[in-house]
């Protein structure tokens, strides 16, 4: 153990000093083991992970299968670059291919490193692929820390104060109808006015050379946010009308987390090209972009990321597909997140704090308001209140959104109806702690 002889301060100081500002830790816990949905602490203590690293450990922490498949892979090739062929990346690609809803087999895969680098390089395949260059995010979309991610990304939160962006990205407006940006109330009533928007956007904020328009299904780090049931088949005609592809970003909502393999499964249309990251390599470092092979093969390339098709993160990879698959992780997803979603929303009929309740699967979040006639959200310190009492109670739960005011629930999806009960009862009691002290 590398922390052995270390106290959780000493290793506190140690990031002060030597890790950049930027690295935010959310608290002062040292976590040094996992397995499932279990967490332990440099003292000892055990926790319950409702947050999953961001969406990663999809499968539990320290699944022997992912164990198993990594150190095998590690024991005989790490890294050759793709520069060489070996043989986990293509097997892979064909893997994704088969479940990936883009016309079953009918794919080509291009990997790399993160959810940043997979969106980054979608955007340049569109941009070859269509002879265009303007590319389309959605307020309240989180797609990276890149150039292109950065620039569509629609919380300002997350752009580092700087700028000017990347000129040819725009912004749709966002879809979650809680807080309408165009000033309706429903999608119900409006028709869709956010996806219908892109009509007027094209002839008034572009040379009507539009390559892509990328979005999550539901959005994660703006809140988990849901995209409303029928947004993008108002979205998709609109597109082919203009000969515009549609970017899935299923960074967070791939591989089961939704409740369906993939969360566009919920809307019925198909994606062109899809990003992937996070819950892929269970784990592991590593992202896809998946595409259509006549888009796909556009670009002769060549393009390289150096550890893209890592033999090992491909065997994680797969195992984590595997795990998935065998285990019926997406069945449960479905279930026990209804049933964590069926508390929560009983639980904001009678909490003057808790509204808007949104997710699918096990991605679900919930708005902290302390006014919820003026939707008012609320303050760094109610949050944070939330956070740390839920903390006190051994367990992680998260926090996103446009006012960084939704808290996050992404636990493992081996996640057990005992544990989302157990989620309840701890959240219930943080929130009543936070609302008594406002
Ligand atoms: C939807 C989405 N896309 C892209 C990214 C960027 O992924 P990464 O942090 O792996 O670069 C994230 C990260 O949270 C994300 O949530």
């Amino acid at each position: 153990m590398i922390e052995e002889g270390l106290t959780a301060a000493e290793v506190i100081q140690l990031q002060d000093q030597y890790v950049m500002k930027c690295v935010e830790p959310w608290n002062e816990k040292v976590f040094v083991k996992g397995k499932g949905s279990t967490l332990w602490d440099i003292e000892g203590q055990e926790y319950l992970d409702c947050f999953s690293g961001v969406s990663v450990i999809n499968i539990g922490h320290a699944h022997p299968k992912m164990v198993a498949a990594v150190s095998d892979q590690i024991n005989r090739l790490t890294h050759l670059s793709t520069l060489y062929r070996t043989a986990p990346m293509p097997i892979l690609a064909k893997k994704l291919a088969e479940i990936v809803p883009m016309g079953e087999g009918r794919s080509k895969s291009f990997f790399c490193n993160s959810g940043t680098e997979a969106n980054e390089h979608a955007i340049t395949l569109a941009r070859i692929a269509t002879k265009k260059f303007e590319i389309f995010g959605l307020q309240n979309g989180f797609y990276g820390r890149g150039g292109f991610t950065m620039s569509i990304t629609g919380l300002g939160a997350w752009r580092s104060g700087l700028g000017p962006f990347m000129s040819g990205t725009l912004h749709l407006p966002m879809y979650h109808c809680y807080r309408c940006p165009l000033g309706h109330h429903h999608y119900s009533e409006c028709g869709y006015a956010c996806a219908n928007y892109l009509k007027i956007a094209l002839k008034t904020q572009t040379s009507n050379r539009t390559a892509a328009v990328v979005v999550e299904p539901i959005q994660g780090i703006g809140g988990i946010v849901e995209a409303p049931p029928d947004y993008f088949k108002v979205l998709k005609p609109i597109l082919e009308e203009n000969q515009i592809l549609l970017i899935v970003d299923e960074v967070q909502t791939g591989f089961g987390r939704t409740g369906m393999m993939f969360g566009i499964e919920h809307y019925g249309v198909e994606p062109d090209v899809v990003t992937l990251a996070k819950g892929l390599g269970g784990g592991l470092p590593i992202g896809a972009v998946v595409a259509k092979p006549e888009i796909a093969d556009t670009f002769p390339g060549p393009d390289f990321a150096t550890f893209g098709g890592n033999p090992v993160s491909c065997r994680a990879a797969l195992a984590a597909i595997e795990v998935t698959q065998e285990e019926g992780l997406v069945k449960n997803s479905a279930e026990v997140g209804e049933f964590l979603k069926a508390g929560l929303v009983e639980l904001s009929k009678h909490h003057p704090f808790l509204d808007d309740v949104e997710g699918k699967g096990l991605f679900i979040g919930a708005e902290i308001t302390t006014d919820k006639e003026k939707k008012t959200p609320a303050s760094n310190i109610v949050m944070t209140r939330i956070l740390d009492e839920a903390l006190k109670e051994k367990m992680l739960i998260g926090r996103g959104g446009l006012y960084y005011n939704r808290i996050r629930f992404q636990p493992p999806l081996c996640f057990t109806r005992k544990e989302a009960e157990r989620t309840l009862e701890v959240f219930e009691k943080a929130l009543t702690i936070a609302e008594g002290a406002a």
